[in-house]
């Protein structure tokens, strides 16, 4: 099929490579042209894990091309994504004027039947406004579908492959819906039709049941911490009933971060005060959030007692393994608060610097683990990177002026790393 997606970001690039990997004929349109440079060059935007290689596949087989221009692509396209970004308002609210300016883009340039779909996490209506907007500028026949990513940062290209789910949502045509149904075939997972309404819905649902899930088991870690239970089992426990699920988001620690669940839950919060309807459990799902990381902060200022002047090296910036996506990430409310205490913050992450000195720019970065540690006072994990689990910890202790390890993700043996001389904190343990 000839494809257009608007938009390279995680989702629209994402989107884009993996549907001409399929065999797809794809065009990636985005404004900012240093990035379709990048891209032409067969060179990825975005750090994920194996999409730099699908680039440059897919550019040699001529099967995925980027561009500035919108215009030349829909003249042959039967099907347009829409995977722009909606970043907050402030409010709480999904801003949508990058969705808007593609609707309205693609009204002026449509001059044939085609299949808009919105990729983006959008309000529910958004679809019914998406429409509209076209439908002020082309008054010809199109369809409007919504189809909402499901896409972890960090292991995207195996859930595009891999799905659980595809879901599909459509008011009217369901010709359209099973025109993009086919797309998704070769996957072979259930695909979900439903309307335009529900289909949007799935998507903040999900999103808000899994952030849910981690605001849940966090404070069941606080709870652990008083009553002298270890999280981690109580979590194994609970994934082994299969009600719950082994790949249920059961994983204590600092609070979620990243570009999604943050601005999701509370859009969520707002679509259901615009509803007219409270939904207390996702406002304290918020605040439990917030909260995680105060608590963490609190706990290496009662351990370690005066920070200013103290050195503490801080392992991992990204929100979370595997990505170097910084936005929302708990590290930067951390490494803020112990720098504003007076300390002074050595930082290491493999992926993540570059972004990190952006936001961050007093802060001392290093290219190896161990270079954060050397006379350090405490040793504070943030993201739950492989390459730290696996660290020779009586070496890092060995070069530390005091053995404290702050461990956010529970990514040690507390009762191995105790052995290594170090006094050990974790979350819920
Ligand atoms: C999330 C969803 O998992 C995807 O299904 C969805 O498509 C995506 O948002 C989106 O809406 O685009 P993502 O934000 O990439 O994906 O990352 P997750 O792996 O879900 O992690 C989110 C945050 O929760 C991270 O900060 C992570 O460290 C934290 N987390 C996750 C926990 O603290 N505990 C857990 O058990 C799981």
């Amino acid at each position: 099929m000839k494809i257009v997606v608007i938009g390279t970001g995680y989702v629209g690039l994402v989107q884009g490579v993996c549907l001409a990997e399929l065999g797809n004929e794809v065009a990636c349109v985005d404004l900012d042209e240093a990035k379709i440079t990048k891209l032409k060059n067969g060179e990825s935007p975005i750090y994920e894990p194996g999409i730099e290689e699908l680039i440059k596949k897919n550019l040699k087989q001529e099967r995925i091309f980027f561009d500035t221009s919108l215009k030349k692509h829909l003249k042959n396209a039967e099907i347009v994504f829409i995977a722009v970004g909606t970043p907050s308002d402030g409010k709480g609210k999904a801003d949508l004027k990058y969705v808007t300016a593609a609707a309205e883009d693609i009204g002026k340039n449509l001059n044939h039947y085609a299949i808009i779909v919105n990729k983006s996490t959008v309000p529910i209506g958004t679809g019914e406004m998406v429409k509209n907007t076209i439908k002020k500028y082309y008054k010809e026949d199109f369809d409007v579908v919504s189809n909402p990513e499901f896409l972890k940062e960090g292991a995207a290209l195996d859930d595009f492959f891999h799905p659980d789910r595809v879901v599909i949502g459509v008011n009217g045509s369901k010709k359209a819906a099973e025109r993009i149904a086919e797309l998704y075939k070769v996957l072979n997972c259930p695909i979900v039709v439903t309307n335009l309404e529900t289909a949007e819905m799935i998507k903040y649902a999900s999103n808000s049941y899994l952030a849910t899930q981690i605001s849940f088991i966090n404070s069941i870690a606080n709870i652990c911490e008083k009553v002298g239970a270890d999280v981690t089992d109580v979590s194994r426990g609970m994934k082994l009933d299969k009600r719950i699920g082994e790949r249920a988001f059961l994983n204590a620690g600092i609070g979620y971060g990243g570009s999604c669940f943050p601005k999701d839950v509370s859009a969520m919060v707002e679509i259901a005060k615009e509803s007219k309807e409270n939904f207390r459990i996702l406002e304290e799902v918020e605040a439990t959030n917030k909260e995680q990381r105060q608590k963490f902060i609190k706990k290496i200022v009662d351990n370690l007692g005066k920070i200013q002047g103290k050195r503490i090296a801080v392992w991992g910036i990204a929100f979370k393994a595997k990505t170097d996506d910084i936005r929302e990430a708990p590290a930067i409310t951390i490494i803020e608060s112990l720098q504003n205490l007076g300390a002074e913050v050595l930082a290491y992450d493999p992926v993540a610097e570059e972004n990190a000195r952006r936001v961050m720019p007093d802060v001392i970065y290093v290219s190896r683990p161990q270079d954060a540690c050397k006379k350090a006072d405490a040793l504070v994990i943030v993201t739950d990177w492989d390459e730290f689990k696996q660290v020779d910890l009586k070496a890092i202790a060995s070069l530390m002026k005091n053995k404290y390890i702050f461990d956010g993700r529970n990514i040690y043996d507390s009762d191995e790393v105790k052995k290594t001389g170090f006094k050990y904190y974790g979350i819920g343990r």
